[in-house]
């Protein structure tokens, strides 16, 4: 299985501190954002990454990332995303990166506390579709929330004004290759964007969408509110612990 960080947009929920430079730059606590995601796909076997960015401040990955040798790694990956044409749209720009692998991808300003092997493991013994990691959160309506009858998610819903569950789905996805095929039909959202929670419900569609509660704690880092809470989680407790 293949990694891949999506690290681009505008971080305009951050402005000022996004102006010039990349959300995925700031600091968090000791490290820059973009040092965490890197470290969970490592810490879950995968070594072959692939980082997609985008904006005036792309070149800065380069320069902080090199080939990776601050975490043990030959070689890194990089990719361009023009604009801001959102999750999906990110996602299929790593198309010619995964060749007929299966995919990780992770949300560059999501940062957890454990890992996800056991997850990345069963996902490699699904013969095929999706898998998501769910984390319950006291603020559901910031995410993508699934719908859940059992243990069946029938539904997710982008930021609904009126959650169906307390769940978030975290931006941590296992995908089979048939990803690409179904970023081909997707059609913009209401802000103008290709959805991952579009991706998702598709394979909801076909059945074929598995998923785990996400073990430790999560947070993403893109609003002022998680950014600061994601410092002080990060320094009490660290991150991306295998114990
Ligand atoms: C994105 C996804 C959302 C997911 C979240 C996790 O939201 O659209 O479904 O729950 O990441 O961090 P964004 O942070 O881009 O608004």
């Amino acid at each position: 299985m293949k990694g891949i960080i999506l690290a681009g947009g505008l971080g305009t929920r951050l402005h000022p501190l996004t102006k010039v430079t990349n959300k995925h730059l700031l600091p968090v606590y000791d490290k820059p954002m973009i040092y965490y995601p890197i470290q969970s796909l490592i810490n879950a076997g995968i070594r072959d990454i692939l980082i997609v960015t985008g904006g005036n401040n792309a070149g800065d990955f380069l320069k902080l990332l090199g080939n990776g040798s601050d975490f043990g790694l030959e070689h890194i990956n990089y990719t361009y995303q023009v604009g801001e044409g959102g999750i999906a749209e990110a996602l299929g720009l790593a198309k010619y990166f995964a060749g007929d692998d299966r995919i990780c991808v992770v949300l560059g300003d999501n940062i957890i506390e454990k890992n996800f092997i056991a997850a990345a493991e069963a996902f490699g013994k699904q013969e095929c579709g999706a898998r998501i990691l769910l984390k319950k959160v006291p603020d559901p309506e910031r995410f993508g929330v699934p719908i859940l009858n059992g243990k069946r998610v029938v539904k997710i819903e982008e930021k609904p004004a009126d959650p169906k569950s307390n769940y978030a789905v975290t931006g941590i996805y296992m995908f089979d290759n048939t990803v690409f095929d179904i970023i081909g039909t997707l059609k913009p959202s209401n802000r103008g964007e290709l959805e991952i929670t579009d991706v998702n419900n598709a394979y909801i569609e076909r059945g074929d969408l598995a998923w785990d509660i996400l073990d430790g704690w999560w947070t993403d880092a893109g609003t002022f509110e998680s950014l600061f809470r994601a410092n002080g989680l990060v320094a009490e407790t660290g991150a991306n612990r295998i114990d």
